[in-house]
């Protein structure tokens, strides 16, 4: 049966990949991220898409979005919190202004659009609900202070609403990516709010971006609660959970960059 899928961050990167992941069946994919000329390149490689710029920090916005998708499809099937900044600084040398907007992006961009969207889902009886972490979800890392405690928190919302959801039929799925090859370097903030705008070592190494959309949608559809995509960083999860000590042993001895 053909899905109603509204990813956000779709212009680029992970949410691009999932969206062309989903364009099958007669899904339609519902394409959100502030750049509309993105937004509008993905909408020809699709047979079925709706293109709605949208700052997911602009709680106003968030709402007009949300009614209009509504009135023109009653609901959503899936929602995938895609969008997302990093960050490429010291914790002291990154202002408290940027901190704040890596926050608002990060966790009240997918929690505001997550709580918007729910009254869709909880009418129509069904949904999938996803939120994008990182495997700096999981563990902190150097240069991504406030990045890794957005992601971390996304765990904390996701968990609670999952069991708050637990006698519906809607699902909650946190995603926790490694190093996937993406511009997610390049578009990180650094301390002052400029644009990093180097293609870090690591980040070039990623994992192919098909093959984690891929993943992603396989776990969606079976449910999961948490999906782990990645190399061999995400073996740093097992170790943070299973043996701390090595995991402050390697991480202090990994390069962040
Ligand atoms: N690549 C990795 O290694 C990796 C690892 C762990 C987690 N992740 C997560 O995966 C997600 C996608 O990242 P990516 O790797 O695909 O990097 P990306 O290409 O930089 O994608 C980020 C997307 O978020 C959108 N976005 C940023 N701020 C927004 C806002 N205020 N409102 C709406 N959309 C906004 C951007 O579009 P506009 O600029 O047009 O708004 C962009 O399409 C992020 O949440 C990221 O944290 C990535």
């Amino acid at each position: 049966m053909s899905k109603i899928i509204w990813i956000t961050g779709a212009g680029s990167g992970i949410g691009k990949e999932l969206a062309l992941a989903y364009a099958e069946n007669g899904n339609t994919i519902i394409l959100t991220g502030r750049k509309k000329a993105q937004l509008d390149e993905v909408a020809t490689l699709l047979p079925n898409s709706y293109v709605l710029p949208l700052d997911v920090t602009d709680e106003k916005a968030i709402a007009t979005a949300v009614a209009e998708i509504a009135d023109k499809y009653g609901c959503v099937d899936i929602l995938i919190n895609n969008a997302g900044v990093s960050q490429r600084a010291l914790a002291n040398e990154t202002s408290n202004e940027v901190g704040r907007q890596l926050m608002e992006v990060n966790f009240f961009g997918s929690v505001h659009l997550t709580k918007a969207v729910l009254p869709l889902m909880l009418k129509a009886g069904k949904g999938n609900i996803v939120g994008m972490s990182s495997a700096a979800g999981k563990f902190g890392f150097p240069l991504r202070s406030y990045y890794s405690a957005s992601k971390h928190a996304l765990h904390g919302f996701y968990e609670a609403l999952g069991l708050e959801l637990k006698d519906t039929n809607i699902h909650t799925t946190v995603v926790c990516p490694g190093r996937i090859k993406t511009d997610i370097s390049k578009n990180a903030l650094k301390g002052d709010g400029a644009v990093h705008s180097e293609m870090d070592p690591g980040q070039q190494k990623g994992v192919d971006v098909t093959v984690c959309a891929a993943k992603i949608k396989r776990g969606i559809a079976r449910n999961k609660s948490e999906i782990y995509v990645g190399g061999v960083e995400i073996l740093m999860i097992y170790f943070k959970r299973y043996t701390p000590w090595l995991f402050r042993f390697i991480a202090k001895r990994v390069s962040a960059k």
